[in-house]
């Protein structure tokens, strides 16, 4: 009998909390549904479909409300929603395999580490990487780049090789050296804000390749570091750096092309 009496008051109490939750549900207001926050973006077009045509800014609206906080959220969603013609590079959209670099208000920085600006009142404008030749809208021709990059032979160079055929090891010293350097995704931000680098493109190296030239001269394990060297003594490959900076203010990784170079610079001298 005891045992029944217990069950009906537990029944009872979980009737009554379960009312209770049910009265309170009903008396809280229905969540209203988000206003859009609708963010102009104008965004440099050209295709060479059209070659006569001129370049142009085209608007496009996106509502922030439904889209993710990068940049490239808001290229991406354009091209999926509004404009399946609208061309870029993309790729591991973190910040690694550097194809999403373009100008963004000014900046040259990746697309994919660039919050938006939710100032909804601004509008934000998106270029190609400044002062290179354009692939169609915000690729850019990359080819002399690459080309120079290959020139600076970007890997390893040894005379020879451990006897026992294993590793080429390195103390963790020598490790050290490399940090701040191998980190570069050649995203190419650098080099197309430097304007030595818009003006001598052909010749002068930029900072870019030149961080990469040193990433292989503090190389403990290099035996290359004379050749290396003389292929910069000349007025145009290096010496066209004039400590500007522009490299490592907007260098997206945070490096510092420029103090590659000044190192670079001062290893010559001595
Ligand atoms: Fe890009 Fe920075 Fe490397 Fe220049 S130094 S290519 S900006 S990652
Ligand atoms: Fe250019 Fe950077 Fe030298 S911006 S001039 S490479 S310090
Ligand atoms: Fe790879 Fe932006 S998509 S760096």
């Amino acid at each position: 009998m005891n045992s029944y009496r217990t069950t009906l008051r537990r029944v009872t109490r979980s009737l009554q909390i379960t009312a209770r939750g049910l009265a309170t549900a009903a008396a809280e207001p229905v969540q209203a549904a988000k206003a859009p926050r609708m963010k102009q973006f104008q965004i440099y077009r050209w295709s060479p479909d059209d070659p006569t045509s001129k370049p142009r800014m085209q608007t496009y609206n996106v509502d922030l409300n439904a889209c993710g906080p990068m940049m490239l959220d808001a290229l991406l969603k354009i091209k999926n929603e509004q404009d399946s013609t609208l061309t870029l590079r993309r790729s591991c959209r973190e910040g690694i395999c550097g194809s999403c670099a373009m100008n963004i208000n000014g900046t040259n920085t990746l697309a994919c580490l660039c919050r938006i600006n939710t100032d909804t009142a601004q509008t934000t404008k998106v270029y190609p990487l400044p002062h290179m030749f354009v692939v169609k809208d915000l690729v850019p021709d990359l080819t002399q780049f690459y080309k120079q990059y290959k020139s600076i032979k970007p890997f390893l160079q040894r005379s020879e090789y451990p006897a026992d055929g294993k590793e080429t090891l390195q103390s963790i010293e020598d490790r050290k050296k490399l940090d701040g350097l191998y980190e570069c995704i050649l995203c190419a931000c650098c080099s197309t804000s430097c304007p030595s680098y818009w003006w001598n493109q052909s010749e002068y190296l930029g900072p870019a390749i030149l961080l990469q030239t040193y990433r292989w001269l503090a190389d403990s394990r290099d035996h290359a570091t004379e050749e290396r060297k003389l292929a910069l003594q000349n007025s145009m490959s290096l010496y066209r750096c004039h400590t500007i900076m522009n490299c490592s203010k907007t260098c997206p990784k945070g490096l510092n092309p420029g103090l590659a170079i000044a190192r670079i610079k001062k290893s010559m001298a001595l």
